[in-house]
């Protein structure tokens, strides 16, 4: 039984088609990887299903989720508010854009959590606490009274998790949750959204350029490019013996050396004609 379901997802501007009929399913408690070069449409697709599309982009299809009725795609932003959150969380990339700057991280998580759930302040204080240490923040009690600039970057990220996760939700999106930070920090923290999915039988949609990490993280693995699904497959099969061009290119390119600047990977030569 999928927990998500997405179907011919296609996403567009008035004059271009920026994802192109991606479908998908989701088991419960199943982490599947989203990997492609840059611009090859992991982030709007992530953003369609939670609802979040910049101005200007809309997009059809249907995105269906476990014990809501009705297609995400055309809920009513009201409607869509009460979904997100509570049965579909995302962790993105930049943690300063996602939190608010001028008030306690322990504020925020509880509000992540008053927001959708019958809570007195007091009780949602203590359960952000608890969520804090809950995603190893050292000394819970006195991070949940700092505010996002005392924290290191991994640290941010720790907190947007516990927020992610503050009210039990059914999928968590992440999108390139750790290329901000270093290694031995990047390490841990995708051990902890591992054990933390893994818990909770969080099903994980898993967005990254990093093919190691995406090995490490996930069963399964849809490749983008050009806003297209090219391949998918299973784990380690599919890295271990890549039937698709695009797929053998990616694992051939995927050393150091040819990744950008942004630590992406560079454009790989390849059309669909071929
Ligand atoms: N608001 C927008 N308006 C028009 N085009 C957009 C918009 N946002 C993204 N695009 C285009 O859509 C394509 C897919 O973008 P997307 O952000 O999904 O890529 P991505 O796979 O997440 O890349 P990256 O690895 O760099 O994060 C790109 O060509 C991008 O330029
Ligand atoms: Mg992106």
């Amino acid at each position: 039984m999928s927990v998500l379901s997405v179907q011919g997802l296609t996403v567009s501007t008035v004059d271009r088609t920026l994802v192109r009929e991606v479908s998908f399913t989701l088991a419960r408690g199943e982490r599947l990887g989203l990997i492609g070069e840059s611009g090859s449409g992991k982030s709007l697709t992530a953003a369609a299903v939670l609802g979040l599309l910049p101005e200007g982009v809309s997009a059809s299809g249907s995105v269906r989720l476990s014990g809501v009725d009705g297609d995400l795609l055309r809920l009513r932003e009201r409607e869509l508010a009460r979904v997100r959150g509570r049965r579909l969380a995302m962790v993105f990339q930049e943690p300063m854009t996602a939190l608010n700057p001028a008030m306690r991280v322990g504020r925020q998580v509880a509000e992540a959590m008053t927001l959708h759930r019958t809570r007195t302040r007091r009780a949602a204080r203590a359960a952000a606490v608890e969520l804090l240490d809950q995603v190893r923040l050292p000394d819970p009690a006195v991070t949940a009274r700092a505010y996002p600039h005392e924290l290191s970057g991994g640290q941010r990220q720790r907190v947007l998790l516990a927020m992610a996760l503050a009210n039990d939700p059914d999928v968590l999106i992440c999108d390139e949750p750790t290329t901000a930070l270093d290694v031995t920090v990047q390490a841990k923290l995708l051990a902890l959204i591992r054990t933390a999915t893994e818990e909770r039988g969080t099903a994980l949609l898993f967005i990254t350029h990093d093919l190691a990490v995406v090995a490490d993280m996930c069963e399964r693995v849809l490749v983008m490019h050009g806003g297209r699904v090219v391949d998918s497959g299973t784990l380690p099969g599919l890295f271990t013996a890549p039937a698709h061009p695009y797929t053998a290119g990616l694992l051939a390119a995927s050393d150091l050396e040819s990744l950008d600047e942004h630590g992406r990977l560079r454009t790989i030569q390849w059309t669909a004609d071929e």
